[in-house]
């Protein structure tokens, strides 16, 4: 991060919560002064020396405080310690800044996406549907609205600033190259990604670069369980429940952000392996019924806490970085998967309209009990690993009209076109509801920087 950059970060901030904080000070400062002059007007000045109040260097008070404050040093120790008060109560999540992205509701807006199929050359096929001629274009005009706040609109040069020459990756199956795919349409506004490499089947590893002033570096490591799995001839996964997979845990130390995206290969059928023995199975099948069937919400659990522990224990000790995972983003599958209109719907569900599923529940419930965990043990160890939950869940469910459905080829508006209709009703167009995961995972990442700087401030007022 560069020097500038904080300092800008700092001052934002600090606008933020300057207003309170002086509001805060003044009403704590009167009866403080009142007292003060009541005690010390007519005993003789033995506290007026320094050693009963060392004050701070000016430098570390004002990163502290936000104001250089121009006024005697003992009222600026009390300022201080008001300060520190606030600064509590913001972390207790009084403060905007503690949102609760997650839960709120689409509103229609007349401001379209900031990004199309001819401004990013990024959109694979499959997601394309303005360019496939998904003829109505309703579901582009809905922005995400938490109760609890307004949720920005995506700012990327505040994006690549943030990732200014660090690297973020994302980790997890095609849901989250589906993210990754709709960030990089939101910074191709402002700056061009160059491709460095990618390999494997379907391109499934690949590394971006924005050039300077950037220099950031965005990738995509394809893990769907996050620990090492086999496909089989017999048509299920062979998943090693103790073995991470060492194609993203090697290069850990490389990055400084990571978004985990899981879910949906849970579903698949899967033979899952512990200390060199069969745990159990999934959708087992003939092949497999000597194995007992094992909840798939249990093997999530298992391998979101590998993950998180792969990160604690491999991130050398004094590292900066920030983990979130996504939380499960259900499918909307209505009718055979191969039937034109297997998502017909072109509007959001209204608040209550359907309930959340069971599964998505579930699989949403043991990502944010583990991360939570998490969160408090590094905090314990004063680790500087940050752990955030992108909890998507109930926005996702809530836009049945937001992906391809049958519109994953051109081809089907060709003139006379009888099938076969293949749907897609689980990725996301691109413009699309996605987008707004990354309105949300800029927000994150913002308070992040927000706490870092601040603490950082603070460190060098104790040092
Ligand atoms: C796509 O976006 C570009 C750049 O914002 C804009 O100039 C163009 O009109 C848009 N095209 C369509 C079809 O909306
Ligand atoms: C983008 O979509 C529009 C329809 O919205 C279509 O006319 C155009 O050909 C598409 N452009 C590309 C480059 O796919
Ligand atoms: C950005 O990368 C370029 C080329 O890799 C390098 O020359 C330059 O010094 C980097 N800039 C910063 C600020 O790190
Ligand atoms: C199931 O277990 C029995 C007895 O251990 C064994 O003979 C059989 O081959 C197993 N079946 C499969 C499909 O693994």
């Amino acid at each position: 991060m560069g020097a500038v950059y904080q300092q800008e970060a700092h001052k934002e901030y600090c606008k933020h919560v300057g207003k309170k904080l002086i509001l805060g000070a003044i009403y704590a400062l009167l009866p403080l002064a009142l007292l003060h002059s009541l005690l010390f007007r007519s005993i003789p000045s033995q506290h007026d020396d320094d050693q009963d109040y060392s004050i701070p260097s000016s430098q570390g008070l004002r990163a502290f405080a936000c104001e250089p404050l121009g006024v005697p040093r003992r009222v600026s120790l009390l300022v201080l310690r008001v300060a520190c008060v606030a600064k509590k109560i913001e972390e207790k999540g009084v403060g905007l800044q503690h949102c609760d992205y997650s839960n709120g509701d689409w509103v229609a807006s007349t401001q379209g996406p900031k990004y199309n199929n001819t401004s990013c050359k990024m959109i694979r096929t499959g997601q394309n549907c303005l360019g496939n001629g998904r003829p109505d274009t309703g579901y582009l005009y809905w922005r995400w609205q938490p109760r609890e706040c307004k949720l920005n609109e995506f700012d990327p040069h505040l994006f690549l600033k943030f990732i200014e020459k660090r690297h973020i990756a994302f980790i997890g199956d095609s849901l989250a190259r589906n993210q990754l795919e709709s960030l990089l349409c939101l910074l191709t506004t402002v700056s061009s990604p160059v491709l460095k490499y990618q390999y494997g089947e379907d391109n499934k590893f690949r590394r971006w670069t924005f050039d300077p002033p950037y220099n950031a570096t965005i990738s995509i490591y394809w893990s769907p369980f996050l620990v090492k799995a086999m496909d089989t001839t017999q048509g299920h996964n062979k998943v090693y429940m103790d073995s991470i997979d060492k194609r993203w845990a090697s290069e850990i130390n490389t990055m400084d952000m990571i978004i985990f995206s899981i879910g949906h290969w849970f579903n698949k059928p899967a033979i899952f392996y512990e200390n060199g023995r069969v745990l159990g199975c999934h959708n087992c099948g003939t092949d497999n019924s000597n194995h007992t069937e094992v909840g798939i919400f249990d093997m999530m659990r298992k391998v979101t806490r590998a993950a998180i522990d792969e990160v604690s224990e491999r991130v050398y000790k004094h590292r900066e970085i920030f983990v979130a995972t996504t939380t499960f983003s259900p499918d909307h599958f209505e009718g055979a998967w191969d039937k034109a209109g297997a998502c017909p719907k072109v509007k959001p569900y209204e608040d209550g309209e359907k309930e959340i599923g069971y599964v998505e529940r579930e699989m949403r419930r043991v990502v944010v009990e583990e991360v939570e965990v998490a969160a408090k043990v590094v905090e314990e160890k004063g680790r500087r690993i940050r752990f955030e939950i992108l909890d998507v869940m109930k926005l996702a469910s809530m836009r049945p009209d937001g992906h391809p459905g049958h519109y994953i080829h051109p081809y089907v508006m060709a003139k006379g076109y009888k099938g076969p209709f293949h749907n897609d009703c689980l990725h996301w167009c691109l413009p699309g509801p996605i987008d707004a995961w990354n309105e949300i995972l800029l927000e994150l990442i913002k308070r992040w920087e927000h706490e870092e700087s601040l603490n950082k401030g603070l460190v060098r007022w104790l040092d």
